[in-house]
């Protein structure tokens, strides 16, 4: 629920996944997370005081309410990593394939990210086990991320013959690091399952995707484009990055940030 300018996280990506023709969402959260299920809520109580006050520019934000999606929620009662996280979706995918956005991520600044959009059809269209969206990473990054280990490809997509989770910079196969946006056939439950728990307890996503790769699955990774830019919420100084960046594109407030912002930056 942390909030980039003026919407929570969670918004943008729910926004994200909509536009990219998702409408069935089952959002993976914890203890005291209700506040996203209330979030996208509707509140015909705030709708009238801000209809009844003339506040069109505060129900303008409300229009989440109106996103053509049903949500659901489920709860991940241990912290036991994202592999986890993704069996508690088991039974809500059943026997079709889904893709998984992470909420940590924007991608793109106006919701202009096709990704996911292009991950489903990469999937149909390859009868792939798993995509992931993947983006070039500085080198000194990527002991932060799932690097996969390339190998030949075509167009935006190449085949992925392994990946390991945040290795030492002198052990990445790869600068291509996994970037919160996946497609996934129901396979992948049983390659969780099979996961050993690291150092931590936690169950990797990566590792399971490591054991498709294994059994001879189809794993390719598909690169992001520049209009799917990640903006990532997961360390301080990347959300902060965020914050502003998109405070500064912000229709109504944006202009005169900036001249705020300039102010802060000559007082020193
Ligand atoms: C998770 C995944 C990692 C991926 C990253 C993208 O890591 O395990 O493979 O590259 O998300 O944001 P986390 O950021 O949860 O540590």
């Amino acid at each position: 629920m942390l909030p980039v300018a003026r919407k929570p996280i969670v918004q943008y990506v729910a926004e994200e996944l909509v536009a990219n023709g998702v409408n069935q969402m089952l959002f993976v959260t914890g203890r005291n997370k209700a506040s996203i299920e209330n979030h996208f809520d509707s509140d015909p109580e705030l709708t009238r005081v801000l209809a009844n006050t003339n506040k069109q520019e505060l129900l303008d934000e409300l229009k989440f309410e109106e996103l053509e999606a049903n949500f659901f929620y489920t709860r991940q009662r241990q912290q036991k990593g994202l592999g986890d996280a993704i069996l508690c979706g088991e039974s809500f995918a059943g026997e079709q394939p889904f893709v998984v956005a992470l909420g940590d991520s924007i991608l793109g600044m106006n919701g202009e990210s096709k990704a996911v959009a292009r991950i489903s059809e990469l999937f149909t269209e390859m009868r792939a086990s798993c995509i992931v969206a993947v983006e070039e990473v500085d080198a000194h990054e990527v002991s932060s991320y799932g690097i996969v280990d390339p190998g030949e490809g075509e167009g935006d997509w190449v085949r992925v013959k392994n990946l390991v989770e945040k290795p030492k910079q002198n052990e990445a196969p790869s600068r291509w690091a996994i970037s919160g946006r996946y497609a996934f056939s129901p396979l992948i439950f049983d390659m969780i399952r099979r996961v050993k728990p690291d150092k931590r307890g936690e169950i990797q996503l990566t590792n399971a995707i490591q054991l498709l790769c294994e059994e001879g699955k189809r794993v390719l990774a598909l690169k992001l484009t520049p209009a799917d830019r990640r903006y990532d919420i997961g360390n301080f100084p990347s959300y902060f990055e965020t914050f502003v960046e998109f405070a500064l594109a912000d229709p109504l407030y944006g202009t005169d940030f900036r001249k705020a912002l300039h102010r802060i930056l000559e007082r020193k």
